[in-house]
């Protein structure tokens, strides 16, 4: 399960991460994301439609639809539902992990310490979201707190922009880097999808070795 999901995000490299209010914005934001080259996105479960969300993107057939922001066993089944192909969390929890595999659907738990990272490699898991990957410390964070743990791949994911995702993809512990710069709020609000697509075509130009 794991290794299908390193394998979608070692092919993918840049994981949009976004916060749809609006359902009805979903299919035209899919395609915005698929037309700039994106392969996957992440839908957080941070709106009460999150789920509608999900479903209408999936239903676009170009992505590859995970669910972020999932910090409880229920939503986890939710989204599942819903047709999310993979789960994210900011955080570790022992449920919200059960229920991922109980699912038969691959998990990025959250991590920010070497400890937690412990318990996610005890759990089965050997790709993990670094989170807050900015705010922790960076690129210097991550290679430190990589260092002691070779099998462990990761998704950075949390202030994040274009500018530092070449560091980031640079470092060859990285999976690919989650963020919402390619889909925020603002431009999702005014229903701005050609510069969704242009952001999402930047990036998945850096995102090239
Ligand atoms: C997340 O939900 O993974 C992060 O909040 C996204 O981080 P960003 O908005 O700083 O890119």
């Amino acid at each position: 399960m794991t290794a299908h999901l390193a394998e979608l995000l070692a092919e993918a490299r840049i994981v949009p991460v976004l916060t749809v209010p609006d359902p009805r914005t979903a299919a035209p934001l899919a395609r915005a994301l698929a037309a700039g080259g994106a392969r996957c996105a992440e839908v957080t479960f941070r709106t009460p439609d999150a789920e509608q969300v999900v479903k209408a993107m999936a239903a676009q057939g170009d992505l590859v639809v995970g669910a972020g922001t999932v910090l409880t066993a229920e939503q986890a089944e939710r989204a599942v539902a819903a047709g999310a192909r993979f789960l994210v969390s900011p955080g570790l929890d022992d449920e919200v992990l059960d229920t991922a595999r109980a699912l038969g659907v691959p998990i990025a738990p959250g991590v920010a310490t070497a400890t937690e990272l412990m318990r996610a490699i005890r759990a089965g898991i050997d790709t993990v979201k670094l989170f807050p990957a900015e705010p922790l410390g960076g690129r210097a964070m991550l290679r430190a707190l990589a260092a002691p743990f070779p099998g462990v791949r990761f998704m950075p994911t949390g202030g994040i922009d274009a500018a530092a995702l070449p560091g980031y993809l640079a470092e060859p512990s990285v999976l690919a880097v989650g963020g919402s710069w390619m889909a925020t709020p603002a431009l999702l609000a005014s229903g701005d999808y050609a510069e969704i697509r242009r952001l999402t075509a930047e990036a998945v130009e850096r995102s090239l070795p």
